[in-house]
C-alpha cells in the first residue's frame, strides 16, 4: 500500500461490512426486487444516468483539485489510472443506460440517493489518493497483475451485459434463464465481472480508497448476486442446478 490509511478510509470500509450484512437481509428494492413500498419513483433511465454520473465526475474534481489543476504533474500510469475509471463510468452511465431494456421501469428515490451518496464518496476519495499517490511502476508485476484483471473482469461483464439484453426484445419487460458464457456456471457472471475490474484496478492503484471500493463492490454485489439466484430457484423449477451464484463451483 502506497498511502496510509485514514479516519476515511477506515470508517468508508467499516461501512462497508456493515452494508454486507443489512444487504443479505435485506435486498436492495430495485430491478426484479422492487416492492411497491420504497416511496416515491423517478424513471429508471435518468436516475441511473443521474446517479452513475457523480462517480467520474468526483474523481475528476477531487483529483484536480488535490493536484491544484496540474494535471501535467502526473505520469502516464496515474492518467491510465484515471482513465479506466473514466472510461469504466462513460461506459457505465452514458451507453449501458441507452442499452438497456427499461421499458416504463421505474427507480425509488431512495436508490438514487444512496447510490449518489456511494459514488460521491468513492469517486472524491479514490480522485484524492491517486492524484497523491507516488508515480506508479507500470512494468511491476503486480501493476501488469491489475491490469490484467481489469481488463478481464470489463470483457465477462459486458458480454454477461449483452447475454442479459438478449434475453427481451424491445418493450419486453419479463424474465428468462439467462445461457452462454459465464452463466454455465453462475447466475450473476456481470457481478463477477465488475468485481474483478476493482480487484484489478485496486492492485494497480495500490491505494487505501481503491482497495475500500473494491470492498463496498463486494458488499453490493454478493448480496445482490444470491438475491438474484434465490429468486432464479424460485421463479423457474427448470433452472440448473449446477449453476453457482457468483462464484463458479463455490458460491
Ligand atoms: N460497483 C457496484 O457496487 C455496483 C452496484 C450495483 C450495480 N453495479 C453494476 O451495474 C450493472 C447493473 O446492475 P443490476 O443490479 O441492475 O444488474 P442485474 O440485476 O443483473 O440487471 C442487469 C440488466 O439486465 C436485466 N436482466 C437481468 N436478468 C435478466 C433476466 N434473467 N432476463 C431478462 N433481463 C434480465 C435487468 O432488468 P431489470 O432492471 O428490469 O431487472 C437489467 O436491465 C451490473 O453490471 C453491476 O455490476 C455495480
Amino acid at each position: 500500500m502506497v498511502l496510509f490509511w485514514t479516519p476515511w478510509t477506515l470508517a468508508w470500509s467499516a461501512l462497508a461490512v456493515l452494508t454486507f450484512v443489512v444487504l443479505l437481509f435485506r435486498v436492495a428494492p430495485y430491478g426484479r426486487h422492487q416492492t411497491g413500498s420504497a416511496g416515491p419513483t423517478l424513471p429508471h433511465r435518468v436516475g441511473w444516468i443521474v446517479m452513475e454520473t457523480v462517480s467520474p465526475l468526483l474523481l475528476l474534481l477531487v483529483g484536480g483539485r488535490a493536484l491544484g489543476w496540474h494535471w501535467d504533474l502526473l505520469t502516464a500510469p496515474h492518467l491510465l489510472l484515471f482513465g479506466l475509471w473514466v472510461a469504466h463510468y462513460i461506459y457505465r452511465a452514458g451507453i449501458y443506460p441507452f442499452l438497456a431494456r427499461w421499458k416504463n421501469r421505474r427507480m425509488p428515490v431512495l436508490i438514487m440517493v444512496s447510490a449518489i451518496v456511494f459514488n460521491l464518496v468513492n469517486g472524491s476519495l479514490n480522485g484524492f489518493e491517486l492524484a497523491l499517490r507516488p508515480p506508479p511502476d507500470a512494468g511491476s508485476p503486480a501493476f501488469l497483475l491489475g491490469g490484467g484483471l481489469f481488463v478481464l473482469g470489463l470483457a465477462i461483464n459486458l458480454q454477461s451485459d449483452v447475454i442479459l439484453r438478449r434475453l427481451r426484445r424491445p418493450g419486453d419487460r419479463g424474465y428468462a434463464i439467462p445461457e452462454g458464457g459465464l452463466y454455465r456456471w453462475i447466475s450473476c457472471p456481470n457481478y463477477l465481472g465488475e468485481y474483478l475490474e476493482w480487484v484489478g484496478f485496486a492492485i494497480m492503484a495500490a491505494t487505501p480508497a481503491a482497495l475500500t471500493f473494491a470492498l463496498w463492490t463486494a458488499a453490493n454485489l454478493v448480496p445482490r448476486a444470491l438475491a438474484h439466484h434465490r429468486w432464479y430457484r424460485q421463479q423457474f423449477a427448470m433452472y440448473p442446478r449446477q449453476r453457482k451464484a457468483v462464484i463458479p463451483l463455490i458460491l
